[in-house]
């Protein structure tokens, strides 16, 4: 049968950054392919909302919510824990919490995402998120995969970012000088490029314990940017369009389940052809 392998039923996938915009998404993919899912956040509100959502759709004993801050390991271990009290072993693990924070560009502030200006306890809060908390839960959760003899699988969000550097003529602002330019935060390209090398690790770490890991890399999705910047970006993009927040889905399901079985250690760039410009 073509899509038997791609059946997650009987599996639990945990989610980092569970409630944002992609997050769903990805709870969405894996929800209709029979997994259950762990919807991890540090955004109580937003959890609770994404739970309801999904609930019309799925069904709501399939969708477990839990207050996880993937920069805290004893916050990481104390949701492990609870979901060993409950027989729930996690085979699906998908590093998806990120800050991305938002370029904006004020006449007469300090333009702090220039690199000459950018703030140390923003470098250290962004890695200790984007790359310290994949690290933690990977080591968390990936360990017990690897002890159950069940294998599992690692997936890290990256973004095409990880494979260029950003092009900072998107972001620029009319009658800004070129000290005040916004720029996309040196932060972003070190995660992402980060998460490819530790995505590489952990696929050979832990291949004979049958832990699989990959990461998926996606292109701006559309969420309402300004039509100048999407004009801009979209120039860059042989398809001639940002990804819609359901595009991604169909790759994570093939990324999740068996049907992707011999693909371990590898970046999959979905960036509708832009690095291939
Ligand atoms: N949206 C895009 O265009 C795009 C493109 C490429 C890559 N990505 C990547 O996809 C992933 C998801 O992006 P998104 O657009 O859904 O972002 P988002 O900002 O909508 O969601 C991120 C989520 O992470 C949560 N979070 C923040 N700090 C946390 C912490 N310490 N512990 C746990 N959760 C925390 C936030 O509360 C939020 O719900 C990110 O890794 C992002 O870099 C997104």
């Amino acid at each position: 049968m073509a899509f038997e392998k791609f059946q997650l039923n009987g599996k639990t996938a945990l989610i980092t950054g569970a409630a944002g915009l992609l997050g769903i998404e990805h709870a969405v993919a894996l929800l209709e392919c029979g997994a259950a899912v762990v919807l991890t956040d540090i955004n109580e509100s937003a959890l609770q909302e994404a739970k309801v959502m999904l609930s019309r759709s799925f069904d709501a004993k399939q969708i477990i919510v839990k207050i996880m801050d993937v920069s805290n390991r004893d916050s990481i271990q104390s949701v492990a824990d609870d979901l060993v009290a409950s027989e729930i072993s996690i085979s699906i693990l998908v590093n998806n919490a990120a800050i991305d924070p938002k370029v904006k560009g004020e006449q007469g502030v300090l333009e702090t995402s220039r690199l000459e200006n950018f703030p140390l306890d923003q470098w250290n809060l962004q890695v200790a998120v984007g790359l310290t908390g994949a690290f933690l839960c990977s080591q968390v959760f990936g360990t017990a995969m690897a002890n159950t003899g069940g294998g599992g699988v690692i997936i890290n969000i990256a973004s095409d970012l990880s494979v260029f550097s950003p092009d900072q003529r998107l972001y620029r602002k009319h009658g800004l000088s070129e000290d005040m330019q916004p720029v996309k935060p040196i932060t972003y390209s070190v995660i992402k490029s980060g998460l490819v090398g530790m995505t590489r690790y952990l696929a050979t770490y832990w291949a004979d314990k049958g832990v699989r890991s990959n990461a998926l890399s996606p292109g701006g999705v559309f969420n309402g940017q300004g039509e100048e910047f999407v004009q801009r970006l979209t120039n860059l993009i042989p398809l001639g369009r940002m990804a819609s927040r359901d595009e991604y889905r169909a790759a994570l399901q093939f990324l999740c389940s068996d049907a992707s079985s011999y693909l371990n250690g590898q970046n999959i760039v979905m960036d509708g052809g832009r690095s291939s410009w």
